[in-house]
């Protein structure tokens, strides 16, 4: 079934965070190669820039907003601008993520910070301003990136998982507080996709456990993936296009894991 403008659904128009470089900037052009009009939003303007041109280039109307959803204004600020500048709003895919390595016993106040508000606070008020849009136009789709992390015990990631855990709460509060307003509300669980993000923190993971041989950790580290391989950011990005245009409409509160196994609930 297409979503492009034939479609009984009408024009679809997609607001994607983090989408200036990896997971994000995949979904951001499987959207615009089904015909939704896409919000590129990202603090990085030179990757935000390259993405929208992509999507454009597909003959979707693409705009990019430079955001810093760190800031308490940010998330309303960027979701107010895609539905004035798209024309409405119908998904929202809260991508945009952070994650460092660090050892148990030496968090740090400002890997904590960073990492719950940008993976959390960012991603809740995100939900709750596109929220009160879709649920006033009683339909929609919001989209949350969460984890295989969010229910493992790692004692060098661990502002990271919790953030994601946290991710895997507000997806649930957010599937029930606007099931009644016909807005569908998931999540994804990506395995390890080589981006720039997962690289750096695995040469970081390698250091933290004592291990000098990066590619013979790497190797292991994926030997451990029950599919026997890593993911890519475009397959990652397949099931979040499905589930904002193609699962049927009784699929809410759903998390998706597209992690060859590693995540086995
Ligand atoms: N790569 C993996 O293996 C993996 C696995 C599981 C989950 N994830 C999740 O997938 C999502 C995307 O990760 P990725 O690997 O593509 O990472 P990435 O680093 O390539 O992308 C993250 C994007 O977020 C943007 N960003 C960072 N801080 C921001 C801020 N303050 N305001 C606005 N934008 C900001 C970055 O500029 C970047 O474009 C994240 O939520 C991540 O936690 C990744």
């Amino acid at each position: 079934m297409s979503a492009s403008s034939g479609d009984p659904k009408g024009p679809q128009r997609a607001l994607v965070t983090g989408a200036a470089s990896g997971l994000g900037q995949a979904i951001a052009l499987g959207f615009a190669r089904r015909g939704v009009a896409v919000a590129i939003a990202d603090i990085d303007s030179r990757g935000g820039e390259e993405t929208r041109a992509a999507c454009a280039t597909l003959g979707v109307r693409a705009i990019f907003l430079q955001v810093d959803l760190l800031t308490a204004d940010g998330p309303d600020e960027m979701v107010r601008s895609a539905i004035e500048e798209l024309g409405g709003l119908n998904i929202l895919v809260n991508n945009a993520g952070y994650g460092t390595g660090e050892a148990f016993l030496e968090m740090t106040a400002k890997t904590w910070d960073r990492t719950l508000g940008l993976n959390l606070r960012a991603m809740a008020l995100s939900c709750a301003a596109a929220g009160r849009h879709m649920a006033a136009q009683k339909s929609g789709h919001i989209i949350n990136i969460t984890s295989p992390a969010s229910r493992m015990a790692l004692p060098t990631y661990t502002a990271y998982s919790a953030s994601k855990a946290g991710v895997d709460a507000l997806t649930r509060a957010g599937a029930i507080a606007l099931a009644k307003h016909g807005v569908f509300v998931n999540s994804v669980a990506p395995g390890m996709m080589d981006t720039a993000m997962q690289r750096t923190t695995e040469v970081l993971f390698a250091k933290l456990d004592g291990r000098n041989d990066v590619e013979q950790y790497l190797a292991e580290r994926t030997a451990r993936v029950p599919l026997g391989r890593r993911t890519s950011c475009d397959e990652v990005a397949e099931g979040v296009i499905w589930l904002a245009l193609d699962a049927p409409p009784y699929v809410t509160a759903e998390r998706l894991n597209l992690s060859g196994g590693l995540d086995k609930d």
